[in-house]
């Protein structure tokens, strides 16, 4: 999941180029380059480490062009180092490429090539691609024919983009399996794998659909399809973007974003909730023009995921058959692939996920539409991701960009999102009177209140998480539908403070995590007001008769009623039982966020992950 950024101008991009690469930090950032033509010669700058550190050895020893190309990675064949840094070049320097994905076939290339006698100097999947160009280029055959030739030697997932430097005003991009977008300027063109690095030349792009190449000069831009035949790209004009790369009066992306969920989520239900007086009524049709057909068919629902989002799915689970009636299995992309997962009758395909291009669910999606689901149905944040390209129905969450490597607000969203569809199925069925139905959107509606209720106890939290800062482990325990919410609280943790935590749903202690219990394993739980209140008091007991150290987040209206001597108890407001996950999830970000702070770990961009993890 690297990034890519071009620019092709009459103007030095080196400053364009770097921009871009701090906003596409999100997709790695292990090491980070750029290559420039200047004066018919590509000069290059490699660096280990954050884009900064590529602009602190680009002060020293600065370069320049106004064509150029440019790349943030993350490692995945060879570490991070400077050889293995992008751009990578042709041995006698004419050719530039920086690359995102995977070439499957590179070792079998690779060998053919070093048989001719072609040296590489790194260990990457990506250095094939620029050899396979030097030694087949045709000085005769145009830019285009020339790459063209070697794409159809490679086998795997690629977004890539090469300068020539005999071509100093154009570069060739190309989306075989990662998302390539083009920019638009006057006399300047630009390429990136995202619009977000674009932002501050343009807000006009265009996006190369599956399999298209294009010629990017300074005054066009011509496509070509997977046939070979031109294309047209439509130009979209994206109206006052919120600048998704600023911080605003905050220390981190990751506290912006959770400030920001009280009305990221309103936002997300509001355009699906249609108000007549004093009753609501959930809008199908948010789901696709013709899901209200489709939905009264559903007689079950695989929902399919990673990480975060899978999370999400889990929690749906608990909502789909408690009011819809209706089965679910939630199921981990990158599993779901590789089993023969029998399909239940009349199923519909539910993906979810933040980006929209990760490569394990986009591959599930890809394989179901080939097999007799009876629609697909992706949730995502991103409305122009492959993922909603390619899926029959679509609900775009409105979370806004989400900079943070560690989800927050895509996931309180995606959840908004899940009641939706919850209701939505459970009308298109009549599972649900028009009373209910209106109930519980009101209900609803009310999630953002409580969200900011719970913000404000963010200095208790900080406090909190003092206690864990010389702590190596931690157990998170929820039951029934919390027990989500309880591994999402560990994800988070471990993913930005590398503090190990688990989490166990918590009837499940005495069959063996409670043997590793004793003062210095800390225990956080979620304690809502719900029919398993009683249960869980029970399991709490059984920790704190080891010795075990408890945290319990319990609702205001039972906490009186909870029985156990927990070393921290934090009130929550009363919170109706429908959107408990959404709250309870707030306390527990906050905390993983602040453990991290304490510890002084990178929040945004912790060690070893990326946001956007479009390999396999
Ligand atoms: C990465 C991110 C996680 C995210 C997961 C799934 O691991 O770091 O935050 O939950 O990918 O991503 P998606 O974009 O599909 O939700």
């Amino acid at each position: 999941m690297c990034g890519i950024v071009g620019a092709v101008a009459k103007r030095d991009v080196l400053g364009i180029l770097l921009e871009g690469l701090k906003r596409l930090e999100y997709r790695g950032y292990d090491s980070a380059g750029v290559a420039l033509i200047h004066d018919g010669k590509i000069e290059r700058s490699r660096t280990v480490g954050k884009v900064n550190t590529l602009v602190e050895a680009l002060k020293k020893a600065p370069i320049s062009g106004s064509t150029g190309v440019a790349h943030t990675r993350w490692a995945t064949h060879g570490e991070p180092s400077v050889k293995n840094a992008h751009p990578h070049m042709s041995t006698v320097g004419d050719i530039a490429i920086v690359h995102n994905g995977i070439i499957e076939n590179f070792a079998e290339l690779k060998e053919k090539l070093i048989k001719k006698g072609i040296s590489f100097s790194s260990q990457t999947d990506t250095e094939v691609i620029v050899h396979l160009l030097a030694d087949s280029w045709d000085h005769k055959a145009g830019f285009v024919d020339n790459v063209k030739k070697v794409l159809s030697k490679l086998k795997g997932a690629y977004g890539l983009c090469v300068i020539h430097k005999d071509y100093p005003d154009q570069m060739v991009a190309v989306r075989s399996g990662s998302p390539i977008v083009i920019g638009y300027g006057i006399g300047e063109n630009f390429i990136s794998s995202d619009t977000l690095s674009l932002l501050p030349v343009t807000n006009r792009f265009s996006y190369l659909d599956e399999g298209d190449i294009a010629l990017v000069g300074l005054d066009n831009v011509v496509a070509y399809d997977q046939s070979g035949q031109e294309t047209t790209l439509v130009i979209e004009e994206l109206d006052s973007v919120k600048d998704a790369a600023s911080k605003g009066r905050f220390k981190h992306y990751m506290q912006k974003e959770i400030f920001e969920q009280p009305e990221v989520i309103e936002n997300t239900f509001s355009s699906g909730i249609f108000e007549d007086g004093d009753h609501r009524s959930v809008l199908v049709e948010r789901f696709g023009a013709n899901a209200k057909a489709l939905f009264s068919e559903v007689e079950h629902v695989r929902i399919v995921a990673c990480g975060t989002s899978y999370h999400a799915g889990m929690v749906a689970k608990f909502w789909i058959e408690k009011y819809a009636g209706i089965s679910v299995d939630v199921e981990i992309a990158s599993e779901i692939r590789y089993r023969e997962a029998v399909i239940p009758k009349k199923s519909l395909f539910v993906t979810v996920s933040q980006s929209g291009e990760t490569a394990d669910t986009l591959a599930a999606l890809r394989q179901a539409k080939k097999k007799r689901y009876l629609s697909t149905l992706a949730i995502c944040n991103v409305a122009n991701s492959s993922l909603v390209r390619e899926a029959d129905l679509s609900f775009i969450t409105e979370a806004g960009i989400e900079m943070g490597v560690a989800s927050t607000k895509a996931f309180t969203t995606q959840l908004t999102a899940f009641i939706l569809l919850t209701l939505s199925l459970a009308k298109s069925q009549n599972q649900l009177t028009k009373e209910k139905e209106s109930e519980l959107l009101k209900t609803l509606q009310e999630a953002p209140k409580l969200v900011k209720k719970v913000l404000s106890l963010d200095k208790e939290i900080e406090r909190l998480s003092m206690d864990f800062v010389e702590k190596h482990h931690a157990l998170f325990l929820g039951r029934g539908v919390q027990y989500p919410v309880a591994l999402e609280g560990a994800l988070k943790l471990k993913e930005i403070s590398y503090i190990h935590a688990e989490a166990y749903p918590a009837g499940e202690l005495k069959h063996g995590p409670l043997a590793l219990v004793d003062r210095d394993m800390p225990i956080i739980a979620v304690a809502p007001n719900d029919m398993l209140l009683e249960k869980l008091e029970s399991n709490l007991q059984e920790v704190q008769a080891r010795g075990g150290e408890l945290y319990v987040f319990v609702d205001h209206a039972v906490s009186e009623n909870l029985n156990i001597a927990a070393k921290h108890s934090f009130v929550i407001e009363a919170v109706p039982e429908l959107i408990a996950p959404i709250v309870f999830t707030i306390p527990l970000q906050l905390f993983s966020y602040h453990v991290a702070v304490q510890k002084g770990t990178d929040v945004d961009q912790p060690r070893n992950l990326a946001k956007s993890v479009t390999v396999e």
